[in-house]
């Protein structure tokens, strides 16, 4: 049975907005980007969604694809970001099954809390090599099919292409970095990383079309983000600090991408869109009461009751 439609896009937006557009994205089965993707799969695209995980790829998009009669939508495992041959195949694949690609969405990320002096090179190594160089890779590996697509989707800003739009990459980052928060060192120099990126792909590409935007979600309800960044009874405190008083939808940051895909966003370019109720501008340094500043750190106690916990090695 498929997921109700106010799961995972608002209905402002027109039936058939991508009909004929192609996306492909990496990360493609976590809670934020599945239903990214699934919103411009409703909204008529196809897609390929790439993962490490075989079936767990596999069966994710088998149920994107249930979100528009007739939809095709790939699920390509054995993908590993910080391998560019793995995803250049996957293009390859992409391409030659659904014929082209529109749009990007850069969504594999990895994440977990740990102080610096709890951080190996290697952890730290194993962020950086996912987010950074696997969105590097992932622009590398689809930049000629985005140029591509831009150079047959240009707008004037006036009157929309009938072809309507393509040639468009939106990197998922996050807002750690615009403040700091202990426990965060490696995703923050690895955030920092992607946007850097993003805003260098839009200053080269802009002159042939392709726009590179970020979306920065604030805390997302029933993400692996926040599985992995707050115990259950620390959401309870991390929810008042958020200005709108809740925390995000998946729905939200699906509505942010719709809206940067289509002829809405045309001139939106080298930006990052922050969609967190104001999140970041209340954060404190305590993404959970479970940890609190700066008594943990003090302590060296070891993080527990988040997902993504360091694994003893045998
Ligand atoms: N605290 C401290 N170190 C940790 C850790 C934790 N919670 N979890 C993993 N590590 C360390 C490992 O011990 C290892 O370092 P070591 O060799 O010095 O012991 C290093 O990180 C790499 O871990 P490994 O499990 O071998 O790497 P991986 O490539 O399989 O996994 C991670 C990468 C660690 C980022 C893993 O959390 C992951 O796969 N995440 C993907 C999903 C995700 O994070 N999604 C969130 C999106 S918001």
């Amino acid at each position: 049975m498929s997921l109700p439609k106010n799961e995972y896009v608002s209905d402002v937006w027109k039936n058939g907005l991508f009909a004929n557009k192609v996306v492909f994205c990496t990360g493609g089965s976590g809670s934020i980007c599945s239903a990214q993707v699934r919103a411009l799969v409703h909204l008529g695209a196809n897609a390929c969604i790439v993962g490490r995980q075989v079936a767990k790829t596999e069966r994710v998009a088998k149920d994107i694809a249930t979100a528009r009669n007739g939809a095709k939508v790939l699920g390509i495992g054995s993908v590993d970001v910080r391998n560019i041959e793995s995803l250049q195949k996957a293009v390859e694949k992409c391409v030659s099954e659904l014929g082209r690609i529109d749009f990007v969405i850069a969504g594999a990320a990895g994440n977990f809390l740990a102080p610096i002096n709890q951080l190996s090179t290697n952890a730290f190594k194993s962020v950086m090599d996912i987010d950074v160089l696997g969105s590097y890779n992932t622009i590398k590996a689809t930049l000629p099919h985005l140029v591509k697509s831009a150079g047959n989707h240009r707008n004037d800003g006036k009157t929309a292409n009938p072809a309507g739009t393509g040639g468009r990459i939106i990197f998922i980052s996050a807002t750690i970095h615009y403040t700091t928060a202990p426990f965060q060192t490696h995703v923050s120099v690895a955030k920092a990383g992607v946007d850097a990126l993003s805003h260098s792909a839009a200053v080269e590409f802009g002159p042939r079309g392709v726009t590179s935007n970020i979306i920065a979600p604030g805390p997302i309800s029933g993400s692996e983000g926040m599985e992995r960044l707050a115990t259950k009874e620390g959401n309870a405190t991390a929810r008042k600090s958020v200005p709108l008083g809740r925390y995000g939808t998946v729905k939200e940051i699906a509505d942010a991408t719709v809206y940067l895909f289509s002829d809405a966003g045309n001139f939106v370019n080298g930006q990052a869109l922050v969609v967190d109720g104001a999140a970041w501008r209340t954060h404190s340094s305590n993404p959970g009461s479970a940890f609190p500043y700066p008594d943990f750190l003090l302590n060296d106690e070891a993080i527990t009751g988040v997902k993504g916990g360091k694994k003893s090695k045998l």
